[in-house]
């Protein structure tokens, strides 16, 4: 790999050990991937304060500068942690003081990683603790090359924005944060973020249900390449792209759509498949629609459901006041609670505008930084759940061996009134 001098310089110690140690992984990191060379990156969102046994371990030994050494930079050295050299965020993490009482989540975690924010704060960190850093104040511009993690946001960031990154790791944003720098290589070039299939839709596409829907049969059918998709689809706001994104990168494993007219490289259908003849297009009708629908309600069994999950990806404003319309006034059914993940900012509007003490005074909770699949844990008990999110759909079951059933907000507000799954394909 050719390095520039500045990044010569960084490599031999000339800005200290520790940004000696995240120049090392990144030639290492580029070198496996035959990378050429580094570029620049002003904007990296990654994970520093998750909490885990083994981090807690490592802070036992040698302090939060030890578990940065070794989890995010993959050094075994006794090395002080200086300032992010560039912007950096910290996306979702374990659950925080909020879940106390709520969620089965340890207190020894949450404690953790409240430490974690002070000493990372401290450092540069923004402490955005969401998988939505784009609703919160973090939104790179077209073009603009950066250091990501979490799929949903990946996603989202080359798609919406147009800006470039790679699906990065903990580590190589950890290496990212310190030097401003990331191996240039696959969503950094503009010839790998063409389209490779065509998508044509033949049944309306008009909400945030169907839209997950159609992400979730996009990623099947593309797996890690790009879908283009046309045809009878409504106009997507940021809730209907979240939930487009996010079920793409989870039944396969897309970082890059175009949709001509939304995606910012992609005016028109010819411009989304660049230099390469535009392809035979795969029809997305109702027989599809159906398919997707079975399939991931395919892990429910029970009608009786004991937990509803909204807000993954976090949720918007506009999902939390449309939750709170629809719980106003009245109670979850005994046995049944509702979680609503939202990023602790959007919370704060959220607490003001009133849309949170609603919600709340139905029982249900508005919880910030986390998951149940990020951090394992749903309420005590949980055999049926229910959610608005293919992803948690697709994720959820797997890790707490759960059934799950998927559908629309008011699909999933009915079954936490009434204690029962009700919903189907409108
Ligand atoms: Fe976010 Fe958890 Fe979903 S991190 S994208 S809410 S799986």
């Amino acid at each position: 790999m050719r390095l520039a001098d500045d990044e010569k310089a960084m490599l031999d110690g000339a800005e200290g050990p520790a940004v000696a140690a995240a120049m090392d992984l990144l030639v290492r990191y580029g070198e496996a991937l035959d990378c050429e060379r580094l570029c620049d990156v002003r904007n990296v969102a990654g994970t520093m304060t998750q909490p885990s046994p083994a981090k807690a371990r490592l802070v036992e030994e040698g302090g939060w500068h030890k578990a940065y050494a070794v989890i995010n930079l993959d050094c075994d050295d006794d090395i002080e942690i200086p300032d992010m050299r560039v912007p950096t965020c910290q996306l979702q993490q374990g659950f925080g003081p909020d879940a106390e009482g709520v969620v089965p989540y340890p207190k020894e975690m949450i404690q953790l990683q409240s430490d974690a924010e002070s000493f990372y704060g401290r450092r540069g960190v923004n402490i955005l603790a969401t998988c939505t850093p784009y609703q919160v104040g973090n939104i790179p511009v077209r073009g603009e090359h950066c250091a990501w993690m979490e799929s949903s946001a990946v996603v989202y960031a080359n798609s919406v924005l147009g800006a470039r990154t790679n699906c990065e790791g903990t580590a190589s944003t950890g290496a990212a944060s310190l030097t401003g720098k990331v191996p240039c290589w696959g969503n950094h070039h503009a010839e790998n973020r063409y389209g490779t299939h065509l998508i044509d839709v033949r049944v309306p596409v008009a909400d945030p249900m169907d839209w997950g829907m159609l992400g979730y049969f996009a990623g099947g059918l593309v797996q890690d390449q790009r879908p283009v998709v046309v045809g009878d689809l409504s106009r997507p706001d940021l809730l209907e792209l979240k939930h487009f994104g996010a079920a793409a990168a989870s039944s396969g494993g897309v970082e890059m759509y175009h949709i001509p007219g939304i995606t910012p490289e992609a005016p028109a259908v010819a411009d989304a498949f660049g230099p390469h003849p535009v392809p035979a297009a795969v029809p997305y009708g109702p027989a599809e629609r159906r398919g997707v629908y079975d399939d991931l309600n395919s892990q429910g069994a029970g009608t009786d459901v004991d937990f509803v999950l909204l807000g993954c990806p976090h949720a918007s404003l506009d999902q939390i006041r449309q939750a709170a319309r629809s719980l106003d006034g009245r109670r979850l059914a005994d046995g049944t609670q509702l979680w609503m993940m939202v990023p602790r900012s959007l919370k704060a509007v959220a607490d003001r505008s009133g849309y949170t003490e609603i919600i709340e005074r139905s029982g249900a909770r508005v919880l910030g930084d986390s998951c149940p699949a990020m951090s394992r844990a749903a309420p005590a008990g949980t055999r049926v759940f229910a959610t608005d999110s293919a992803k948690q759909a697709h994720y959820l079951p797997a890790i707490l061996g759960i059934e799950a059933w998927f559908g629309s907000m008011d699909d999933c507000i009915d079954a936490a009134l009434t204690g029962r799954w009700r919903g189907e394909l409108p």
